[in-house]
Order: structure tokens, then sequence, then C-alpha cells
């Protein structure tokens, strides 16, 4: 009897690619005329990123720019979705253009096309302009999103002939409540709830402002979208009673930012759970937080496990010592995250289109031996969670496509250069680049548009 051997395959336009952030690769911190970001001005605070790393050279992206496209398309990727630098364009936030900074991005995107690859571009991947957070206070000021808003316009007029795919703000809660209401990120203020909340609320409107300014100046088959990094509850054993409750905990998990935006509104319960801590917001608010977008995009990574506790309600398990994860001990290997979140952000927010903006792994890998990097950890792990995400698709989850992070190693916010998620090796010291196990099987996928 011969065997077959089933062939998992993606939709055709399928759209695979990496991801990567302007802060995390590009290095040249204050070349050209960029001004400092609340990142680069954390990093100078002794004791807040791993090994006392900072920004300044990572991998020296800004010079290596066109050498990093050529491999990227060599290994095969078609789609990259990488950040603009607030800081490179408005070096003090408001003031003057640097127009040394737009020009870095004109000839980046050029560069990107003449490789053929299209560009997917986030305007806002967590580096403030210092000037902001000094004069305004940051996130916790009103002024941040207008300001944003100016720069938005200024980004999409210039690129957007080129750029049709655009990315509003990345991962709301990391340069919310993990930055304000915690030291692990930049600015790493330890404020109360209240203050918090209020991040978020101006966080969801300079959103609005990007999806404006797409639609102002966009141009022509212009799209924009969110990424969001929802809380992602899985159902322990996909039974109705697991999947009811996971799917319940889900929704009230991504109230603040995935449910405000699509209700148009920040739910009652959220408002009485926050009591005196609630978010204020003003008339017309939420006619921008809420206008229409194209797609919504997704980062996954892991999840927690639900189940339908033995009083029916919802309960979130721990995850016991031995259960796996990657070097960054927060990524617990949950591979149905990427069938459960895609779904239930499908039911609940029925978005047009869902991509998959970052998925990947951080590992400590050694260096290359004899030119190669056998990471067969993390091409396990990204192999586990694209047979969920196809299981997803199967089932008619609207995703259109998946950008793995990332394209190689980088800066890991406070983690520093030691932890890696690159399918391409770096060698931060020579700034060689050696494509990982990862990197040439991801090709054979992207190549096949599917699993192999
Ligand atoms: C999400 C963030 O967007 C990205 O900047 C970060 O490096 C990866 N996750 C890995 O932690």
């Amino acid at each position: 009897m011969a065997l077959t051997h089933s062939k998992l395959s993606f939709p055709p336009a399928f759209a695979w690619g990496y991801a990567a952030a302007a802060p995390q690769i590009e290095g040249a911190s204050s070349l050209h005329g960029k001004g400092p970001s609340i990142w680069d001005a954390f990093a100078a605070r002794p004791g807040t990123i791993h090994g006392g790393d900072d920004l300044s050279v990572a991998c020296d992206h800004y010079n290596l720019y066109a050498e990093d496209f050529a491999l990227m398309r060599e290994l095969g990727a078609r789609h990259y979705r990488l950040s603009v630098a607030w800081p490179r364009i408005y070096p003090m936030g408001d003031g003057a253009v640097n127009y040394a900074g737009l020009d870095y991005y004109d000839r980046l995107i050029d560069s990107l096309l003449a490789e053929g690859i299209t560009p997917w571009v986030t305007l806002f991947h967590w580096d403030l302009p210092d000037a902001l957070e000094g004069q305004h206070g940051g996130w916790r000021s009103r002024r941040i999103p207008e300001l944003f808003g100016r720069y938005a316009d200024t980004v999409v007029k210039t690129l957007g002939d080129r750029v049709k795919n655009w990315i509003t703000i990345n991962e709301t809660v990391c340069f919310t409540r993990l930055a304000y209401g915690g030291h692990d990120k930049a600015p790493g203020a330890n404020e109360p709830a209240g203050v918090v909340n209020q991040t978020f609320h101006h966080a969801l409107l300079a959103h609005g402002q990007g999806v404006r300014a797409v639609r102002e100046h966009g141009g022509p088959g212009a799209r924009v979208g969110i990424t969001d990094n929802p809380a992602v509850l899985v159902p322990v054993t996909e039974t109705p009673a697991d999947i009811a409750a996971a799917r319940e905990t889900f929704a009230w998990a991504n109230e603040r930012v995935l449910g405000a935006i699509h209700r148009g509104g920040y739910a009652p319960a959220l408002l009485e759970a926050d009591g005196r801590d609630a978010p204020r917001w003003q008339p017309g608010d939420f006619d921008l937080i809420s206008a229409p977008t194209d797609f919504l995009g997704l980062n996954i990574y892991t999840g927690a496990w639900v189940q339908a506790g033995p009083d029916g309600r919802p309960r979130t398990l721990s995850y016991p010592p031995a259960y796996p994860r990657a070097d960054s001990p927060w990524l617990y290997h949950v591979p149905q995250s990427l069938y459960w979140g895609p779904r239930f952000c499908a039911e609940l927010y029925r978005p047009a289109s869902i991509y998959i903006t970052e998925n990947g792994a951080g590992y400590d890998d050694p260096p290359p031996v004899d030119g190669e990097v056998h990471d067969l950890h993390r091409r396990d792990l990204v192999r586990n969670y694209l047979r969920e995400l196809h299981r997803a698709i199967h089932d008619g989850v609207p995703v259109d496509g998946y950008f793995l992070w990332s394209f190689m190693d980088n800066f890991e916010w406070q983690d520093g250069y030691a932890r890696r998620f690159g399918a391409v090796y770096c060698d931060f010291r020579t700034q060689r680049r050696t494509p990982k196990l990862t990197a040439r099987w991801y090709r054979e996928v992207m190549w096949a548009n599917a699993l192999v």
C-alpha cells in the first residue's frame, strides 16, 4: 500500500514574511539628527537592561539595510514588517522635521522594493521621543496622541506612494501598563492604576490618529490596522464548556484595548471594575478610536490554559514547574494559542482580515559552528504553532498572513542582546549574519506555501 504524505497548504496569496522594529535593529541612535527615545534614556540608567546593553549600535541595520534586504530575499521572504523611529523624524517629538530621517526611510523602502519585498510599516513600536516624556509626561498626556497624529501625517505623506500596508501602534500593554505601571519597560514609572488606565486611553487615541492619517494621506490601496498582543486564553479540553470558559475569559482580558476599539466605547463592566481609576475621555474620542480598519494584526507567542471550574465558572490554571518554555521565561509553549487567539478575535471583533504580525521564540543560542546554527528548538516551536494556525484557517478564521519575529537577532528590550529571536544569527561584534536552520526551513515553507 502506498502511503500518502499529506500536505498542509496555506491559501493562495497568503503573505509570508519577517517582522522587526527600528529601535531593536537600526543602531545609529544619535546619528544624522535622530533624537533620543525613551528607550535610549532608559538604557542609560544602570541596572535597567541585561548586561548593561544599549541601542546605540544594535544590528547596525541603519548602515547595512541593503545587505540585509538582499539576504532576506535570498531567504525567500516577500513581506517585511518594519517600523519607523519617531525620534528620527521629529527628534524632539514636536517642532521641526528632520529631513535626514525621512530620507533614510525613503532609501530604505526603495531598497526593500528593489528586492521584491512588500513593506508593512508600523508607525509606533515603543520608541517615544524622550523630549515628550520630559515635557509632557509621555503617554500620561493627551498631547502625545495629538503629536503622534502629526508625525503619522508626515510619514504617510512621504512614504504613502510606495507603502500600502500600515500598522498604527504595536502591543499597547507593553508601552502603557508594563512601562508606566512597572519597572520592566521604558520609562519604568511605577504609577497607580488610574494613571496607567489613562495611558491606555491615550494609546487608543494614537491608534485612531494613525488610522485617520492613512485615510487622509495614504492614497489608493492604502490599508491600516492595529497590532495588538491580546492575552490568549486557551481551552484545556476542546469541549463546549471549556471553550466557552476560555472565550469568556478572553473577552474580559482584552476588553480595554480590542474590546473598546471594536465596541466604540468602554464596557460598563470594565468601568465599574475600574471604579475611581477608570479612564477619562472626551466627546468624539471614540469616533476616532473606533474608525473602521482593514485588518487586525496579532502578535501571539503564548497562552494561558482555562477550563470550566467545578462551579461552572472559568478558571485559569497555573503552569506547573515542568511546563515547557523558551529561554524567554514568559514564553510558555502553547501552540494552540495560534488557533484560539485568531479564532476568538474573529468571533468577538469580526475583523475583515487577520495577520499574525509576530510569532517566534527567544532562546540564548550559542554562536555558529562551521557556519551553522542548528536551532531545532525554535524551528520545532514555530512549526507546531503554524500547524495550529493552519487549523484555524481551515476552520474559517480569516488569517491572511504570518510574519516570523524576527529576521535577525536584535535588542530584546530589557533582556538586551543575549536573548535571541532571530531566524538569522547576528554576531553583534562583527555584524556578521548567519542564517540558522529555522531560516532555511522557513524559506521552504514560504516557497511551498505549505508546512514542510
Ligand atoms: C513583541 C514586541 O513587539 C517585540 O518588539 C519583541 O521583541 C517581541 N515581542 C519578542 O519579545
